[in-house]
């Protein structure tokens, strides 16, 4: 996607340096950073720090990780050990698993000799894979977006409602959530997007700058607002992202996504998740009962960060000595909660027959 008028990804092979580049997300939306990873440490801290972030940046990380490791030493050994540290550093998201699980099968089949070349490829390939998916996600979804614009005047736009960054940066492109609302604005379907802070890492900030970027109308708001503006029909429809949805539907993204469900339930708000297929954990059904949350550092919640009024960056501490944060960073949306999944292949009721209709292929694969 774009920032100031020129295309960028949130990750790419750079065939002149050959270095892996990603844009530093723990400075934006006030700084725009360009870094480059090169040792399996920068790739774990790099997940772990969350200078990446999102499910299915994540998980191609991981891949250009593996890659860069196979440059090094491309031994059995090598691949098991880059698999385990780097699925050590977010237990959530299982597009991280999805991406090393594929690169260590590949890999293992092959000869040694090949194995850096064969992994950057593969890099590569899942990279790529994933702009696809999440375009067809964004097809898909902009036909929800339509429907609901036919039904309104046509001056007034669709307002939609989103929680955290499951925009283009927490993808390699187009982001998940945001890639309907980004096809609508191309599309000349007027939108407003009503974006959730999400704190404690503030990850809306992001998506408003994604937007921003785009000139899409949008409000950054508070996490509490969401239950009032649906109260008062101002929101039309809710996309959210997700870092692992079960086999039978549940959905489990961002700390906050349950509440907005459950408003949006007692609202009638349609509440959409759009879920690209390496997001779906077949091996699981109940969310709540089998997704490992991810807990993080309190001081996230005890401190933030933002500009001074010099304009310099800062974090400034908003609890009292001796209170302490507790910091879960998802929560599970049961599916009964979810309107509908808008996945690469069309949507799909949140259910077990839903998605084994659109995916029969993949379920056997990750069984
Ligand atoms: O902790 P984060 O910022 O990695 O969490 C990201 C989210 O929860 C996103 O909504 C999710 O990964 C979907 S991204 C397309």
């Amino acid at each position: 996607m774009k920032v100031e008028g020129n295309h960028f990804r949130s990750i790419w092979f750079d065939e002149e340096s050959k270095a892996v580049n990603i844009i530093d997300q723990r400075v934006l939306p006030h700084e725009f950073k360009i870094i480059s990873l090169d040792t399996l440490k920068d790739f774990e801290i790099a997940i772990k720090h969350m200078a990446v972030r999102g499910a299915p940046l994540i998980g191609a990380t991981a891949a250009f990780g593996m890659a860069c490791q196979m440059r090094r030493d491309p031994s059995d050994e090598c691949i098991n050990i880059s698999w385990e540290r780097l699925h050590r550093t977010r237990p959530t998201a299982i597009n991280l698993k999805w991406a090393l699980d594929r690169c260590r099968t590949e890999l293992l089949k092959t000869q040694e000799k090949t194995r850096a070349e064969i992994s950057m490829e593969l890099a590569k390939k899942i990279a790529n894979e994933d702009v696809e998916i999440n375009r067809n996600i964004g097809i898909h979804g902009l036909n929800i977006i339509q429907e609901i614009a036919r039904r309104k005047s046509s001056s007034e736009p669709v307002r939609l409602l989103t929680h955290c960054n499951a925009g283009w940066l927490a993808t390699v492109d187009w982001g998940t959530a945001t890639s309907p609302m980004f096809q609508a604005h191309e599309n000349g379907v007027p939108i407003h997007v009503w974006v959730d802070e999400t704190r404690p890492r503030n990850q809306g900030a992001l998506t408003s700058w994604e937007l921003q970027n785009y000139g899409i109308s949008h409000n950054y708001i508070t996490d509490n607002a969401g239950g009032h503006l649906m109260q008062h029909g101002l929101v039309d429809m809710i996309i959210v992202g997700t870092d692992r949805t079960t086999s039978c539907g549940d959905v489990c993204n961002k700390i906050g996504t349950y509440l907005k469900a459950l408003a949006a339930k007692d609202n009638g708000v349609p509440f959409y998740v759009a879920l690209p297929s390496p997001t779906i954990d077949w091996t699981v059904r109940n969310g709540v009962e089998e997704i490992p949350i991810e807990e993080r550092v309190e001081t996230e919640v005890s401190w933030i960060h933002g500009l001074d009024k010099s304009g310099r960056v800062t974090k400034v501490k908003v609890t009292p000595d001796g209170s302490l944060g507790f910091n879960p960073a998802f929560d599970v949306t049961p599916a009964k909660l979810v309107t509908g999944l808008i996945t690469e292949r069309g949507v799909c009721d949140a259910s077990e027959s839903g998605l084994r209709a659109l995916f029969p292929d993949l379920e056997k694969v990750s069984l």
